[in-house]
């Protein structure tokens, strides 16, 4: 984790979580909270979130980091990021949120932090009424999990698993793991102390409301489950693309990582797991995740060859966006100048059950490509007669259904139309879903929901441990073949394009190539 402050994201159309459960009382302990994360995306999510009534009033928020800070240097930290949030009455509410705020500070591996930090607790289950109830968050860097998670337990800090009040949870940053092997030993770490049920490893992607409406699309509705399958898709297509390069000081942890780690065995997958998985029974933890796992267990079980025929990685050189030059990759700070390390990574992959067999799954990441946007595509068969003539489109009038993940939330529906006045010509039309016209508000933040879920003991958005191992088996064959010194190495594109051209070969002979979004 980065130790730089940001600003807060301004959207004053954002909306709050409707008002649901009131989790429990407890205590939020924040590893890392003087880190990016904590000031960007948790302490604005818990803002947010005692702002729409969705903290019991008994909830405190203690920040541990090796800094020396006092609880009122910590408080006037966070009320300078904030203060930018777009809250119009944040004057106003600022000072009853503050007294929520606590600091304990010391080094991850100290056991007196962990001493220290139990007095605080203590002291606050007196003064705020957090009833022994213990929810930690590690926001650092992966090297300190099993550290910190062994000095919880050695500190009498996590209950045992059996008793169900008061609780102890724990929220665990990705990357959980640097391989299958890494992932593995974590793993044994982290249940030498707590019991599977009281851990959470967090993919922030599966809070976003628009990732989460792919299940309410798929099964709320009769119409699209009847034909989520290989007899009527063709191929789908799942795009993050980030404009974003090295922001915020990431270069060093970004170069030895990449967007394979940092973007493919997580966000991606999941993103796969929800597209593509059989309805759960219901929509219980498990029921849910059982159903999203079986998905990553139907991934292929490549060779160096067949990787070599399905993956494609790139990393940027110099280039342009919006017309402002940026630097390439090899230039950004904490970056090795040699680094092979791919900043861009396309996958063509199948799933080996019976409602996809030979589909194709295209899925492509990268930073600095054009613009910001994550969508999924499902493109469907062309009708299997041609009566009519369509107007030059590459799809043969195939009906393609586009979820937009991020920005312009929503979805939206191609078909065709007949041209007026015309005897048999179409032309591509659309229906459009978005989310701030239909319900006025923007989606709320990921994170809102998923501090929420973990405060209700809900780890439905949270991804089990089959589930991470399984995507690692996957993305570890891929590692694997790069690391062989016959791999060529990641091909250049230019920042501001697309990606390399070695991509389009992945897509050949179909209707459509990659998305321009
Ligand atoms: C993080 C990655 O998990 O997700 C970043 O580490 C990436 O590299 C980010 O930029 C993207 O998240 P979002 O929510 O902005 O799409």
């Amino acid at each position: 984790m980065t130790e730089s402050i940001g600003t807060v994201d301004a959207n004053p159309l954002r909306q709050n979580l409707p008002r649901a459960r009131v989790p429990d009382p407890c205590a939020v302990v924040l590893f890392g909270a003087t880190g990016d994360l904590t000031h960007r995306k948790l302490v604005p999510a818990l803002y947010h979130l005692a702002r729409g009534g969705n903290l019991p009033s008994e909830c405190a928020i203690v920040g541990v980091a090796r800094r020396d800070w006092t609880d009122e240097q910590f408080r006037g930290e966070l009320e300078k990021s904030l203060s930018q949030n777009g809250d119009p009455d944040f004057a106003e509410f600022w000072p009853q949120f503050a007294t929520r705020l606590a600091f304990s500070s010391g080094t991850f591996d100290d056991p007196q932090t962990y001493i220290r930090l139990k007095e605080r607790l203590d002291q606050l289950d007196v003064s705020h009424g957090t009833r022994g109830n213990r929810l930690y968050y590690l926001a650092v860097a992966p090297e300190f999990f099993s550290t910190i998670i062994e000095q919880l337990g050695n500190a009498g800090l996590v209950y045992p698993s059996r008793q169900e009040s008061p609780w102890s949870r724990v929220v665990i940053e990705k990357p959980f793991g640097h391989d299958l092997a890494s992932a593995r030993e974590l793993n044994r770490d982290v249940t030498s102390v707590l019991d599977e049920s009281q851990v959470y490893r967090i993919d922030h992607y599966l809070g976003k409301e628009t990732v989460q409406n792919i299940l309410a699309l798929r099964f709320g509705n009769a119409i699209f489950e009847p034909i989520w399958n290989r007899r009527y898709v063709e191929s789908v297509q799942i795009t993050v693309s980030e404009e974003l390069g090295m922001a915020g000081g990431r270069g060093g942890y970004y170069d030895n990582s990449g967007a394979l780690r940092d973007m493919v065995q997580n966000h991606l997958m999941q993103l796969l797991c929800l597209v593509a998985m059989e309805a759960p029974v219901n929509l219980s933890a498990d029921a849910v995740r059982n159903e999203r796992v079986k998905v990553l267990e139907a991934l292929p079980h490549w060779t160096p060859e067949d990787v070599a025929k399905n993956v494609v990685r790139g990393q940027y050189v110099a280039g342009s966006i919006e017309g402002k030059e940026v630097p390439g990759y090899h230039d950004e700070k904490g970056v090795k100048p040699d680094s092979k390390t791919e900043t861009y990574v396309a996958v063509r992959t199948t799933l080996n059950n019976w409602r996809w067999a030979g589909v194709p799954f295209y899925l492509r990441t990268g930073k600095r490509l054009p613009k910001r946007a994550s969508e999924i595509a499902i493109q469907f068969r062309q009708p299997p007669t041609t009566l009519f003539e369509v107007d030059s489109d590459e799809a043969g009038g195939a009906n393609l259904l586009v979820l937009r993940i991020q920005p312009n939330e929503g979805a939206s529906l191609a078909f065709q139309a007949k041209v007026p006045a015309s005897r048999r010509r179409l032309q591509e039309v659309r229906m459009d879903f978005r989310y701030g016209t239909a319900f006025a508000v923007a989606p709320p933040e990921a994170y809102e929901r998923l501090l929420l879920d973990v405060m209700l003991g809900d780890p439905t958005l949270y991804t089990r441990t089959d589930a991470v191992e399984s995507a690692w088996r996957f993305c570890d064959a891929i590692l694997d073949a790069w690391a062989r010194p016959d791999a060529p190495p990641p091909a250049p594109y230019v920042a501001g394009s697309w990606g390399p051209e070695a991509a389009d070969a992945l897509i050949t002979g179909e209707h459509s190539g990659w998305r321009r979004l």
